[in-house]
Formats: C-alpha cells, structure tokens, sequence
C-alpha cells in the first residue's frame, strides 16, 4: 500500500464562522494544523504518496507543507533549530500532490478527484477530522493496512457509537466476525435510530480497492444531496468483501466545535504543556 488520499475541501459548515477563509483542516490541535495529524499518521504507516484534495481558492494547506525560505533562514539567524527543524520536516514529507475539487459535491466525489493519480492499486483513505491517536500502539491506518493485507478486501475503521449518536454516522451491518474484523453485508448512511443494523460506525480511515472508483462514477446524489462514499462502498459490498475493522485507539471529532474542544484540553494534557495546563484547569470555577 503506497498511497493515500485525504480529502480537505469540504465547507467546514459546522465551524463556521471560523472555516469561512480556511479549511477546517488547517485549525490548530495545540501546535498543528488538524490535517498534519494525519499526514504523519500516513506516513507512520508506510505511505510514501499523499494526495490531498483541496477546493478551489484556497491555497493554506499547499502552503503548510511547502517550503519557506524566508522564514527557514530567519529561525536559522535567531538560532531556534527546533523550531527550525518541526518547519522543514514538513517539506521533506515525501511525495505529496495537491488536486482540485471545483465544486463541494460530497466526500465520494473528492475522493473521485484522485482517481488520475491513484490509478489501479488499493489505497488508503484519511479524514483528517477524525483525530486517531494510538499512543505507543499501531497507528489506525497501519491497522487497516495490515487487515487488507491479511484478508484482500477493502476495510473501513469502525468503533461502537452510542444509540443516540448512530443517525450521524455511516452504519455497517456485520455478518460474521473474528476478533476485531467483520465482513460486512451493507452500510447504510445516517440511519434512523430504529433502522440502524448496529451500532458499529464508520469513522475516517478506510483502504479500499481501486474499483470504488467506478463505483463512485455510477453514484448519484444520495443523503444531503451529496454523493457520498458510503454509497460507493455499498455498491462494492456487491462485487467484493469489504471489512470492518474494530480498531484499536482513540478518536477525536476534531470538524465540529465540542469535539474540536475536547480533543485540545485531551492532547493539551498530553503534551509539553501539560503541567501548566492541568494548574489552569485545576483553578476553574467549574461548580457551575
Ligand atoms: P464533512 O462531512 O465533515 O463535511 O466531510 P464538511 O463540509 O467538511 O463539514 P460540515 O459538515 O459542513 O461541517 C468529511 C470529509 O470530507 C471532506 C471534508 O473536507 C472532510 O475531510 N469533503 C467533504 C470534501 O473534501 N469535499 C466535499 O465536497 C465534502
């Protein structure tokens, strides 16, 4: 598995006005930018190519993995070599390609957008608003990787939501499981509460094979008028297997404001901050 695609050109709704200039990818978690978590989660698992679907117009997150000379040599005048290196690691990520998504037509139609420079080979799939961490552990992209390589199908990470949260999620109907894999009968995007035929969700990373392209050309318009992957993977099930896999980790809803919060307090307390932050937490007035 060489390749990976992260799509990053959605409106960023749920965020605004924040994501009115700037894509929601490019908000910083404590010292990065959302999409930089899983750029490094990519690369942790071995992809050497990131294709990273934009919309039109907007330049930030090109920008944040190129070069820039200028402030390359004014931290290299003012002697501050880590933060001098954190800035030309990002440059030296590999091979990254940038491709266009005109119009916000869904997440299986940006996806679609990287068709040309997939070609004919599986590969991964990042939304980088899902936030997956696995301190110590296998990064989740590794995990599905390793189950596609392991039982030839396309896999999507799934985690058990609660009931009330089940008709904001795809939905995966298992058939049969062994261990943490399931071999999945359907998907069925944002179900009713009564509908749904588990409480297993889909959540951002997936591996899938390469016919999901042809399957994305033949989907229409689905929930919320857009075209969605679900249906996409829906239509695969048909010709060939495709897991759940239950993986092993934790995941923040980084797109919306609470989740957004809660994954900045979470790796805040995580970090080199964390002793100054757990003294400003601990001196809240939270009795209210
Ligand atoms: P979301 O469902 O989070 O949609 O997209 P969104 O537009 O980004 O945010 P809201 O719902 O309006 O607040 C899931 C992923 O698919 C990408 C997003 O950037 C995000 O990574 N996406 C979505 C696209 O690239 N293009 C689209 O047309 C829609």
């Amino acid at each position: 598995m060489r390749k990976a695609v992260l799509p990053a050109a959605g409106f960023g709704t749920r965020f605004l006005p924040a994501t009115k200039a700037i894509p929601k990818e490019i908000l910083p978690l404590v010292d990065r930018p959302i999409i930089q978590y899983a750029v490094e989660e990519a690369v942790a698992s071995g992809i050497e190519q990131i294709v990273i679907v934009i919309a039109n117009g907007r330049s930030a997150i090109e920008d944040h993995f190129d070069s820039h000379p200028a402030l390359e040599r004014w931290l290299e005048d003012h002697g501050d070599i880590e933060r001098l290196r954190s800035i030309r690691r990002l440059s030296e990520i590999g091979t990254m390609a940038f491709v266009h998504q005109k119009e916000q037509l869904g997440l299986g139609h940006a996806v679609l957008m990287a068709k040309d420079l997939i070609g004919d080979e599986p590969f991964a799939v990042l939304l980088s608003d899902d936030v997956m961490l696995n301190p110590g552990g296998t990064p989740v992209t590794r995990q599905l990787i390793e189950a596609h390589e392991a039982h030839r199908g396309s896999v999507v990470a799934v985690q058990q939501v609660p009931a009330d949260e089940v008709s904001r999620y795809g939905i995966v109907k298992p058939r049969r499981g062994e261990g943490r894999l399931w071999e999945l009968d359907d998907v069925i995007e944002k179900p009713a509460v009564a509908d749904a035929p588990s409480d297993l969700a889909v959540l951002g990373r997936y591996v899938l094979s390469p016919r999901i392209f042809d399957k994305l050309e033949q989907t229409t318009r689905g929930a919320g008028g857009e075209i969605q992957l679900t249906d996409a993977i829906r239509a695969l099930i048909s010709e060939q297997p495709v897991f759940g896999y239950q993986f092993e980790g934790l995941r923040h809803d980084a797109g919306t404001r609470l989740g957004w919060l809660k994954a900045t307090v979470s790796m805040t307390l995580e970090s080199d901050l964390a002793d100054e932050f757990r003294t400003f937490v601990r001196g809240l007035d939270l009795r209210h």
